[in-house]
């Protein structure tokens, strides 16, 4: 028996045919009208049965959330928002779905909070919500491969499993392999984890950038997209402790080729999303509005979510330096206070999140890149600028979402490498490789990471990074 999806099936123009259709049952109203869907869209097909002639013990197994394989022929449909629909021959149930147990869920017809979704991650995919997320964010993440891939880039699949602790960008999960049973013991008998990996002490990665750098220096362009963790506590709406990360590593590009880079591909992968994703984004953005209809006419969005994303792709982001970014800070009054709560009165500070989304949401009004940091606040492989005091960083940021992409021209000069190691006590042997890269042809070389979840949070509209990876992992959560 040949089958067709859901998608196939309602832009068919196959009228009088017979088709086979498998999916679940949304609702059934009224004996007759069957919503089924099969992931493949948002959208449902109607399936409408002749309930007169139906056996009385099969329609009663037609319910919410039961699997089924439906045989019909595809009609013009009366209904109003639907072009065609199945008038039902046959309906197969595939496996039930008890009403009484179905009420228990967030299966049954009736809004949810997303928290109590997030309680069922198991079965929120089959949420209108959380099906145009998922598909949302699987197309932005084909985008980002085709994106590499037109522009000449190699997919360098970098270890998850690391012995390398010198990125400086978090707290890491250890990695053990010890038999706990019979563990390896230091004299004074407590267990000795320094042997995690047959030998060696090792962690989850923060970052592929090192082994990134040096994949550049042979491949020239190169990009990783894998999972990235952080063992940091930190319980916000915007921070994973495992989360996928996009990070291009670029040999002889220098700190502007590097913004180009980002902006382009930022640009690009939005745009893909706007033209394959058009009915998902019109649900999430309807759903926004209603979301709206609830708050305070100032805390309403300005933008729609399509006008926003058409926004970014349609502006240029405006780079500012980090010292003009403090210099409009210690300007401005944000709000009725006249004050942030941290204040940035002193060259040197880091940037706090209500730094960052003032200049980007109330000064600029548009994605902001920010450059040339200072040294002390920045990590150790970064290109130390001329005035021995900044080095060529950039962070991009969004507005809604803060940072979504960190980045660097990297140190390509051996000594002054070596200097700043020395200076942070990262020892020599640790970095053998990376340093080598430095001996054997180094060259000026660029890179930077986006956080892929800030950037499904941004092309979503949503608001809890926890809302758009399958099963998020933070403090406390990580049982399935
Ligand atoms: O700024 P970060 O820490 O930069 C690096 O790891 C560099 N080694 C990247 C590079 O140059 N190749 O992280 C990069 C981005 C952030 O801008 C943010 O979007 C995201 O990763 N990110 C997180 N996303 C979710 N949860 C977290 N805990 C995150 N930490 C960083
Ligand atoms: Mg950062």
């Amino acid at each position: 028996m040949t089958y067709i999806s859901v998608i196939d099936l309602l832009a068919s123009d196959a009228i009088h045919q017979e088709f086979t259709v498998k999916g679940w049952v949304r609702s059934f109203r009224a004996n007759q009208f069957m919503a089924l869907n099969d992931g493949s869209t948002i959208k449902n097909i109607q399936c409408v049965v002749d309930f007169e002639n139906m056996d009385e013990a099969l329609l009663k197994r037609i319910t919410t959330g039961a699997a089924v394989i439906v045989t019909g022929v595809l009609e013009e449909s009366q209904g109003a928002g639907q072009r065609v629909e199945i008038k039902v021959k046959t309906v197969h149930i595939e496996g039930d779905a008890d009403p009484e147990d179905v009420k228990r869920t967030i299966l049954s017809p009736k809004r949810h909070t997303l928290e109590k979704l997030r309680e069922q991650a198991h079965l929120r995919v089959r949420t209108n919500t959380f099906g145009a997320i998922m598909r949302l964010r699987s197309k932005l993440s084909f985008a980002v491969h085709q994106y590499f891939n037109e522009h000449g880039f190699y997919q360098a699949h970098t270890p998850i499993i690391t012995g390398s602790d010198a990125e400086g960008a978090g707290e890491m999960f250890r990695v053990s392999a010890l038999d706990l049973e019979n563990p390896p013991k230091k004299e004074d008998g407590s267990i000795d984890y320094s042997q995690d990996f047959f030998g060696k002490e090792t962690n989850l990665t923060v970052s592929g950038q090192l082994e990134a750098e040096t994949y550049a220096l042979g491949l020239g362009k190169v990009y990783t997209f894998g999972p990235t963790f952080r063992a940091e506590n930190s319980n916000t709406s915007r921070h994973l402790a495992e989360f996928w990360m996009i990070e291009p590593e670029v040999a002889f590009n220098d700190l502007a080729d590097n913004m180009d880079l980002a902006e382009d591909f930022i640009k690009y992968v939005i745009r893909y999303v706007l033209e394959h994703c058009q009915d998902d984004l019109e649900f999430l953005e309807n759903r926004l509005v209603d979301e709206d209809k609830k708050k305070p006419q100032a805390e309403r969005a300005t933008m729609l979510l399509r006008e926003k994303l058409e926004f970014v792709i349609a502006n240029n982001f405006k780079r500012v330096s980090y010292t003009e970014a403090i210099a409009i800070l210690r300007d401005s009054k944000p709000n009725k206070k006249k004050k942030f709560k941290y204040l940035i009165d002193e060259w040197g500070a880091d940037l706090q999140s209500e730094h960052e989304r003032y200049l980007v949401e109330k000064h600029f009004e548009c994605p902001v890149i920010l450059f040339d940091y200072p040294a002390n606040i920045k990590a150790f492989y970064m290109r130390l600028n001329e005035d021995g005091k900044t080095v060529r960083a950039m962070d991009i940021l969004f507005p809604g979402i803060g940072e979504i992409v960190g980045g660097s021209q990297r140190e390509e000069r051996l000594d002054v490498l070596k200097e700043k190691m020395a200076a942070l006590d990262i020892p020599e042997e640790e970095l053998w490789w990376y340093l080598d890269t430095r001996k054997f042809g180094t060259c000026v070389h660029s890179g930077f990471g986006l956080g892929f979840e800030r950037l499904v949070l941004f092309a979503t509209g949503m608001t809890n990074i926890r809302d758009v990876i399958p099963y998020p992992r933070f403090p406390g959560h990580a049982e399935f």
